[in-house]
């Protein structure tokens, strides 16, 4: 299957971050199109395009905007979540980094679509570079006109704030921003209701991904047909797959949804030593893993959750037979017990736990009962929890466990560094042994 590079078409022109960049290659003419419509026939377009947000759980874009009560007299908020912080998803940050206008017009004309006046960019606070081509951006499409009054002469109003989070996981779970970016400390809030009826500051809000906003201006630009002629009936329109693991070449490739791992996987140039899969993750370390026998399952959000994973970022990471699965494992549970906000129960509890056990296990201390103590445990969690970090927590160990019950086994008596040789896993493994 062929890439379709779109959003990330013109990367190789160093200038495409600024303004005259941008407009080179037609910038700005979305908006143009989409101020003399309706905002109501531009949700249309979105709903019929079938774009499904690309944060990680796949919700219909359109129909999340057509939630918002409409000509209600209240102030309206679109929230963009910039906080990308999922280990292994690496997407939106390049695309901040390499094409920060395609999110500002894609921001002015959701915000027109929705009714929104006032739009937050929430950007994660540890990548000062993507925050300042952002802002950047910000400052070039208000001096020409794009943001602030009377846009283009159409009476529409914006202003668009570029918001920097402090350095929480959390903070990217969409009620948790809010609260956040309110000011106050990062935590999940209750649904319903949910915030296309009370959001920011209880107004309607709409919270997208920064994907999934970009691709509003070339879907605008170009045409529902367009769109949907790549990907699936249940997943139209192309991806920003960022690879990344043990593969020759990891970074960035857009492709259609439907494109499998192992196409992925030859435009990455393939296995680092040549060597042979042992498993992957579709996107970010909160969906199961997969095997090599997954390698032709086309990645679209239902085929992907027909081999028992999720889509998720749409961020493949690839682990070689090098690696101690015990260890990936123990490692991504330690990111969640140290980013568990500690509001509920099970997950401030539960990852405390599940990270003790697994530290047992990958010193070679684990007990024959405790491998199945771990999967009791994480049941405890999943669909238990307040929010979805919990939910994410639970996932790796039974997935692992799924595939490969009998390392579990071998840790309970053999330490996973005896298992696996460290060096050889790690993916700059020559940069150490300097
Ligand atoms: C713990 C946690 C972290 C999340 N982090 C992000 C994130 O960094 N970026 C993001 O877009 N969505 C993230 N999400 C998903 C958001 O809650 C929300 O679904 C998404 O921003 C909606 O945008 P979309 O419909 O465009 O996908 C996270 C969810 C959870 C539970
Ligand atoms: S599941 Fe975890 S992160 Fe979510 S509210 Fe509960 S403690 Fe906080």
């Amino acid at each position: 299957m062929p890439l379709t590079p779109v959003i990330t078409e013109h990367w190789d022109d160093p200038e495409l971050y600024t303004l005259a960049g941008y407009q080179r290659y037609g910038g700005y003419r979305a908006l143009a199109s989409a101020l003399k419509q309706e905002p109501d026939a531009l949700i249309g377009q979105v709903k019929d395009s079938g774009l499904r947000g690309r944060g990680g759980a796949g919700f219909p874009t359109g129909l999340k905007w057509s939630f918002v009560p409409q000509n209600d007299g209240k102030p309206h908020y679109l929230v963009v979540n910039a906080d990308e912080s999922e280990p292994g998803a690496c997407k939106d940050i390049p695309i901040m980094l390499a094409n920060p206008h395609a999110l500002v017009e894609g921001v002015i004309i959701t915000a027109y679509a929705i009714r929104a006046k006032e739009a937050f960019i929430y950007i994660r606070g540890e990548v000062p570079a993507a925050i300042r081509r952002v802002a950047n951006a910000v400052r070039e499409a208000t001096e020409a006109g794009f943001i602030g009054r009377d846009v283009l002469g159409s009476g529409f109003d914006v202003n668009v704030v570029v918001h920097a989070g402090a350095g929480a996981y959390i903070c990217g779970e969409e009620t948790a921003l809010l609260d956040s970016l309110e000011g106050f400390r990062g935590q999940p809030r209750l649904k319903p209701p949910f915030p296309a009826v009370a959001g920011l500051y209880a107004a309607p809000t709409v919270i997208n991904n920064v994907e999934t906003i970009c691709n509003i201006p070339y879907i605008i630009d170009r045409g529902v047909d367009w769109f949907r002629q790549f990907g699936t009936e249940k997943s139209p329109g192309f991806k920003v797959f960022a690879v990344s693991g043990h593969v020759n070449r990891p970074g960035i490739y857009e492709a259609p949804l439907g494109i499998t791992m192992r196409e992925l996987l030859d435009y990455a140039g393939g296995m680092r030593n040549g060597g042979e899969v042992k498993f992957w993750l579709p996107g970010g370390s909160s969906v199961p893993m997969l095997t090599a026998e997954h390698l032709d399952v086309p990645m679209t959000y239902e085929e992907m959750a027909a081999a028992g994973t999720m889509l998720g970022t749409g961020t493949p990471m690839i682990f070689d037979t090098t690696v101690s699965v015990v260890k990936a494992v123990t490692r991504w549970l330690e990111f969640y017990k140290h980013e568990s906000c500690g509001k509920c129960t099970p997950c401030r509890e539960g990852t405390y736990w599940i990270t003790g056990t697994l530290e047992k296990f990958e010193h070679g201390h684990g007990t024959a009962a405790e491998v199945d103590t771990l999967v009791e445990l994480c049941g405890q969690i999943m669909g238990r929890s307040f929010c979805a970090l919990g939910d994410a927590a639970a996932t790796p160990y039974p997935a692992a466990l799924k595939y490969f019950r009998d390392e579990f086994v071998a840790a309970t008596t053999t330490p996973a560094d005896e298992q696996f040789d460290p060096v050889a896993s790690y993916v700059f493994a020559e940069a150490v042994a300097r």
